[in-house]
């Protein structure tokens, strides 16, 4: 899979063009099964799950600094193999409950292929990071084949996700080397979002089971 997206490049600029071409169409796909999904579940279940939807490109820096970081030369071949992550798209959340079910539906349709999943909600990171992360294909149909291109899905709560970002803030700011104070901070904000999440969730059960019990046919 990996090999047949570098296969379809050539050397240079060109190769690189192309290769982001695959990226943002991957990224195009995917938000486009992701509205469908979130329409669907709103017709199903009443509500919308999905609160917003990030995607990006990753940085031609970046994407640089982290073969650098795996010690791989720095070559397309080289970024479509080990990097996974260069079109990424976060779905945001109301509730853990659909994290999985968003999860499920994305990974059940023909098309994509699962290469890995990360579930940090079940285990952590030892920062307190939580999220759950897939790394799947997609076919990009293009004039003269289809090219499986890949895409890092993180889906999160909307607490889980403004952790992250002032996590985020803060790592930078230290450069990867906070205090320890703060880092133990950090993990029990991130205990506290654990249990804001639970609290959410079972609030958001009781009302759905009183507007059941309110429904006279
Ligand atoms: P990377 O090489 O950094 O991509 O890590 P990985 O290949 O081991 O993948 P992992 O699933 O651990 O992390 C992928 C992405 O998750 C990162 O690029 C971040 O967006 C996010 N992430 C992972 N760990 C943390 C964390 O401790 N804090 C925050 N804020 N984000 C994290
Ligand atoms: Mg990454």
């Amino acid at each position: 899979m990996a090999d047949e997206t570098s296969n379809y490049m050539g050397d240079g600029i060109d190769s690189w063009n192309s290769t982001i071409l695959l990226y943002n169409s991957a990224l195009k796909e995917i938000g486009t099964k992701i509205d469908i999904l979130n329409d669907e579940f709103q017709h199903v279940h009443q509500y919308n799950p999905i609160e917003y939807v990030k995607s990006r490109i990753k940085t031609p820096e970046s994407i640089v600094k982290k073969l650098k970081r795996k010690g791989y030369e720095v070559t397309i071949d080289n970024m479509v193999k080990y990097c996974d992550d260069i079109a990424g798209v976060r779905l945001i959340c109301s509730f853990t409950s659909d994290i999985y079910r968003l999860a499920d539906m994305i990974g059940r349709q023909n098309d994509i292929t699962v290469l890995s999943v990360k579930d940090y909600i079940k285990h952590p990171k030892r920062s307190g990071y939580k999220s759950y992360h897939m790394i799947v294909t997609i076919p990009i149909f293009l004039s003269d084949k289809a090219v499986d291109t890949k895409v890092e899905i993180q889906i999160r709560t909307i607490a889980m996700d403004f952790w992250a970002s002032l996590e985020h803030k803060i790592y930078y700011k230290f450069e990867g080397n906070a205090p320890e104070y703060i880092s133990k901070d950090l993990r029990e904000c991130s205990a506290i979002v654990s249990m804001l999440d639970a609290k959410m969730l079972s609030l958001n059960e009781a009302i759905l089971e009183a507007k059941k019990e309110e429904y006279v046919p």
